[in-house]
């Protein structure tokens, strides 16, 4: 009997990295060769998917027959043939190759909405949208649906945008319509600078046209006819997608004049950014679509009012312009019935750090910090013990242990002294340096003030300067006190959002491990083995089997001793790299 099939490989930035053209092309030249085409209904159909998530694992390939899904992980061409043979024609799933438990259960626990296609269909393919129940949306609300009509839905469903603020979206589109303006603009932000963040560059990676629909609903809504998508001049895949994407759905009269028959015209441009962190504050990046410097402006007048070229204009997220043709597909009550009371739908989380499974991930929202960690991430790295968590990247805060049962919503986490953010979620352990890790936060907000008012310009530096000294262990008694006095005046009298938030990772770190700062400045010593200047490697002699594999990794040879007897380190050659630390299998060296 002849089977239907369907070959996925996962081509986002992390697979494409890992070879997944390669593989696609394997898997053609094996089906072209074998003649093997024939043994199915249709021919195979062998197509790039956007990433899944679990790019550790990439190659990712999905073998889909007769409905019946199978994935393989490090899938490299060498090991195509097998999977042909064995799984594909045989009808034997290659068990080494294929995902094991700790994949299911990253998978398993998350609930996709925003990433549901994202992974499954071919994000070049207009078609393969189509077919997945994409642009209904955008037919069901043009073909009777008022913009006051879309908004209600909007508004109903409890949508808020998942950029950083969590502003109610239908009610800033509701702001946006009640402008008289004969031109309005609609600003997607893909800007998505905070270090390690990927969640928008993978939607637009691996579903660009759901974008785009949702900013046409958005269009339809305020009332604006000329949209634009901010992104990253770094993220060159997406781009190409969104371009390609455009194009198609222009030629199938999703975009363009009289979208549908319906007289709604809108059209979207590309402006590539160059990447300034600043340049995601609204009023930035106005600017720096006009063609102007990326710097803040003060508000108000807001962009709803007076924005791009002096006109009414709105800006999201792409995350939450993604979740709109879903909304409007399976309606307010479906997206309210996911989350808690004042935080609905799912969020996406790029979950980094000492985690076993990291990945981009997408949960309810009201789901704990701790089912993240340990039922999707898979607990800590090497079991050590969990340290904190920093959540909303550089404008965030850390949480400790305690809280690892909060809610993860809007509120829970802002109480807990956090915030949401975009998404970034970097899972911290015992070798962690709490002021370190501040001190990394503030030095990419430092770098990236644009410098235009005091508070945050001055501000932030003579906050490093302070962090500095102090992980260099020249702190001095009231360094705390000056970092506490200093973070509430940047934070009250800087112009943006990046200056109001900048010291947050400073104060959260100081008022939940004061410890580890007091053990800095007054004993002179980092109690995670970080701060290089306050750590001298030793060799515990009563241990020290004279293996020589320390003396063997030390690039500054300050390593001596004779095999088989216990080996010593010269302090004033060592230069503290760790790697004799991590050599030594007789845990015979001490990091004090
Ligand atoms: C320094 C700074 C950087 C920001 N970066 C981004 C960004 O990369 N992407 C984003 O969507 N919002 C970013 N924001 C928030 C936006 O200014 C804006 O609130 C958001 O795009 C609104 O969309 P939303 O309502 O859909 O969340 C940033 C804000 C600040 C202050
Ligand atoms: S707070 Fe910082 S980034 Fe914002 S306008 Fe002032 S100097 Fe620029
Ligand atoms: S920390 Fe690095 S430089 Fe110092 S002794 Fe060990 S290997 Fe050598
Ligand atoms: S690796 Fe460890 S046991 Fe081996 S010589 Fe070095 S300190 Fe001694």
């Amino acid at each position: 009997m002849k089977k239907r099939i369907s070959i996925n490989v996962c081509m986002g930035t992390g697979g494409m990295a890992a070879g997944g053209k390669e593989v696609l092309d394997r898997f053609a030249e094996e089906f072209n060769k074998e003649g093997i085409s024939a043994k199915f209904q249709d021919s195979p159909y062998i197509h790039k998917v956007g990433c899944r998530g679990f790019c550790a694992r990439d190659v990712l390939v999905d073998i889909v027959i007769d409905g019946n899904k199978t994935t393989y992980e490090h899938v490299t061409p060498d090991h195509v043939p097998q999977i042909v043979s064995e799984h594909i024609v045989g009808g034997v799933v290659v068990a080494a190759l294929s995902v094991k438990e700790d994949y299911h259960a990253f998978k398993d626990k998350q609930v996709k909405v925003v990433l549901s296609d994202c992974g499954e269909l071919d994000p070049e393919d207009i078609d393969a949208y189509i077919k997945s129940a994409g642009y209904q949306s955008i037919k069901r609300v043009l073909d009777g649906m008022t913009p006051d009509d879309v908004i209600g839905i909007i508004k109903d469903s409890g949508l808020r945008g998942r950029g950083g603020a969590g502003f109610p979206t239908g009610l800033k589109w509701e702001y946006g319509r009640r402008e008289k303006s004969p031109v309005k603009y609609l600003i997607c932000n893909a800007d998505e600078g905070d270090p390690g963040a990927f969640m928008d560059r993978s939607v637009v990676e691996g579903n660009p046209h759901l974008l785009i629909e949702g900013m046409a609903i958005g269009a339809y809504a305020i009332g604006a006819e000329h949209g634009y998508v901010y992104i990253r001049a770094e993220y060159p895949l997406a781009v190409d997608r969104l371009r390609l994407a455009l194009n198609q759905s222009r030629e199938r009269g999703y975009l363009g004049k009289n979208i549908l028959n319906s007289g709604f015209n809108f059209d979207i441009k590309v402006k590539l950014g160059a990447g300034a962190f600043v340049c995601g504050e609204e009023t930035a990046l106005i600017a720096s679509i006009e063609g102007k410097r990326g710097m803040p402006k003060a508000k108000p007048p807001f962009p709803a009012q007076k924005g791009l070229f002096g006109k009414p204009t709105i800006i999201n997220n792409v995350e939450t312009l993604a979740n709109v043709p879903y909304i409007i597909r399976n309606g307010a009550e479906w997206f309210a019935s996911m989350g808690t009371e004042k935080s609905k739908g799912t969020k996406v989380f790029a979950l980094t750090g000492k985690v076993k499974n990291t990945g981009l991930i997408e949960v309810p929202m009201g789901i704990t910090l701790r089912e993240i960690i340990y039922d999707i991430g898979g607990g800590i790295e090497k079991d050590k013990k969990f340290k904190a968590v920093q959540t909303g990247g550089p404008s965030g805060g850390c949480l400790t242990e305690d809280l690892l049962d909060i809610s993860v919503d809007y509120e829970s986490l802002g109480q807990a002294g956090s915030i949401m953010g975009s998404g970034g979620m970097v899972v911290l352990d015992e070798d962690n340096c709490m002021v370190n890790m501040a001190r990394y936060f503030l030095e990419f907000t430092q770098n990236e003030s644009c410098g235009k008012c005091t508070p945050c310009r001055v501000g932030t530096k003579r906050l490093l300067e302070i962090l500095d000294r102090i992980t260099e262990g020249r702190g001095k008694t009231n360094d705390m006190e000056l970092l506490e006095d200093l973070s509430r005046d940047i934070i009250a009298a800087s112009l943006c959002g990046l200056g109001q938030t900048a010291p947050n990772p400073v104060l959260s770190t100081l008022k939940r491990f004061r410890g580890e700062y007091e053990a800095h400045i007054v004993e002179k010593r980092c109690p995670a083995g970080v701060c290089k200047a306050l750590i001298t490697y030793t060799i515990n002699a009563d241990k020290c089997t004279g293996c020589t594999a320390c003396a063997r990794v030390c690039p500054v040879t300050a390593i001596t001793g004779e095999k088989k007897k216990p080996h010593r380190i010269d302090q004033a050659l060592c230069v503290k790299c760790n790697s004799c630390f991590e050599a030594c299998k007789f845990n015979s060296i001490k990091k004090i």
